[in-house]
């Protein structure tokens, strides 16, 4: 049985940004939803004791484990978007703020990329952070319950998600302005550096929590 990771701190936490009213759907009903419906699957596909990074992977590209597909990956995306966001802000620095600069110019030109890529996503869907193996940056966006698990060459660093259902109760439908309070106000660098070091072979990283 995969669990419903808790949320890493309080459903106000990041208020005004997110609210406790948007964690208290978008935790307890979406993400439970999704974690309830793939321990039900995996159950009936005799899956059991495999990762969450497995079924997804084994429901990937198969027309008839779609569903499977959908709710596994969004079981992970999920957990992951929890930790990809902190309530006591603080920027990148060292390597990680070398590689921005690398990649984008600045963190300003960053963000700027994050929030247009998020922006121009037609319909629901992940906007992504990025490392590849060589430690270079990239941003990417991905649709519906799609994720990078399936694209070996790339570690996401930061993911925020674009279902309405992530800002409509606090921002409505001002997805530019979601993302841009997202990335100034609660993004996680810290998680961000982990990961990044990860990509480059140095720890682990990051993995959905093991099935119980
Ligand atoms: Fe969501």
């Amino acid at each position: 049985m995969f669990i419903l990771p808790d949320l890493p701190y309080a459903y106000d936490a990041l208020e005004p940004t997110v609210s406790a009213k948007t964690f208290t759907f978008h935790h307890d009903k979406h993400h439970k939803a999704y974690v309830d419906v793939t321990n039900t699957l995996v159950a009936e596909l005799g899956l059991e004791g495999k990762t969450m990074e497995e079924v997804t992977l084994f429901a990937a590209g198969d027309k008839s484990k779609k569903k499977l597909f959908n709710n596994a990956a969004q079981s992970w995306n999920h957990a992951f978007f929890w930790d990809a966001m902190i309530p006591s802000y603080a920027a990148p620095e060292g390597e990680l703020k070398a590689a921005i600069d690398a990649a984008f110019g600045d963190i300003a030109a960053c963000k700027e990329k994050f929030v247009a890529e998020g922006v121009g996503h037609f319909g629901s869907g992940w906007v992504w952070l990025a490392a590849k193996k060589d430690g270079s940056l990239v941003i990417t966006s991905t649709h519906d319950g799609e994720n990078l698990l399936d694209q070996p060459d790339l570690t996401p660093l930061l993911v925020c998600d674009l279902w309405e259902h992530a800002y409509y109760l606090d921002h409505q439908n001002n997805r530019k302005g979601f993302l841009e309070a997202w990335f100034d106000t609660v993004a996680n660098w810290s998680l961000a550096a982990s990961q990044l070091s990860a990509a480059k072979g140095a720890g682990a990283v990051w993995a959905y929590p093991a099935p119980q």
